[in-house]
């Protein structure tokens, strides 16, 4: 199936990556998305794009019960974009209180595994599909000034593997993305380069199309993607010197 016949399911698409995801799916022409948010009233501009094909809903991906009234409205899903997630800039031990390590936990683990355990079914009634779990180059090094990010999104990195295996039998596919530092409201504080949305958009549609399961997007994923691969204990050392 192409992606221009698929009916997609993006999270978090009121700003940010998955806003990006979103105007690049109805752009391309895409049979039809479901823009989906917290607050489902920032979603009228993409709905002005094209009233026919993009739904927005309500969905919070921590509420089960958010979840449920999704899926009784969305049984024609083929791809899922896993992209909704929240950064508190926390570190592990000098911060009061372990509150932001668990919402953390909540939204980019347990929020994104609740996502993928619904669907995984419609996805098999509609022949197979795809999910996309964006994750993050931090889940394979830990970045101590974001280090209970960082554990969130390695806890989710791990399921995506287990949810790709588990679901190799009924035809889906599970593509992980990990990129780097990218400009949007959540990298705000760092000053370093960062991708541009639409930049790391292309690269996760493209690796749809071409059946690659894990995507580094842009130059610093890739350069932590290769360092880690070549001596994962220096990329560690490299990542260690910031403590907030
Ligand atoms: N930006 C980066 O440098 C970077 C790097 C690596 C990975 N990522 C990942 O890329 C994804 C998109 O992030 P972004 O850069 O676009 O950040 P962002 O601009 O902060 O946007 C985050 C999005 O996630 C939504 N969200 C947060 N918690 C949610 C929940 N419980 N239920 C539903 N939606 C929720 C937000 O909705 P509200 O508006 O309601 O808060 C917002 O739409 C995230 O998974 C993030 O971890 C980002």
């Amino acid at each position: 199936m192409t992606l221009t016949e698929s009916v997609a399911l993006v999270t978090g698409s009121n700003r940010g990556l998955g806003m990006a995801f979103a105007e690049r799916l109805i752009a391309r022409g895409i049979k039809k998305i479901y823009v989906t948010a917290r607050d489902a009233s920032l979603l009228e501009n993409l709905v002005k794009l094209n009233p026919n094909s993009v739904c927005p809903i309500t969905l919070d991906i921590t509420q089960q019960r958010h979840i449920e009234d999704v899926l009784s409205q969305a049984t024609d899903v083929t791809l899922l974009i896993n992209n909704a997630g929240c950064n508190r800039n926390a570190a592990l031990l000098g911060v009061a209180g372990i509150e932001n390590a668990r919402e953390e936990m909540e939204t980019n683990y347990f929020g994104t595994l609740s996502m993928c355990r619904a669907f995984a079914p419609v996805l098999k009634n509609n022949g197979g599909g795809t999910i996309v779990n964006i994750l993050s180059i931090l889940s394979l090094v830990n970045l101590p000034a974001s280090g209970s990010f960082s554990v969130s999104k390695a806890a989710a990195y791990s399921m995506n593997q287990g949810v790709r295996a588990e679901l190799s039998g009924q035809n889906t596919s599970v593509v992980g993305v990990m990129p780097g530092s990218i400009d949007t409201d959540m990298a705000r504080d760092f000053e370093g380069p960062k991708d541009k949305p639409v930049d790391v958009v292309d690269a996760v549609l493209q690796a749809i199309e071409d059946g690659i399961e894990d995507v580094y997007p842009g130059e610093m994923a890739q350069a932590v993607y290769q360092g880690h691969r070549q001596d994962a204990k220096a990329i560690e050392k490299e990542f260690a010197v910031f403590v907030s």
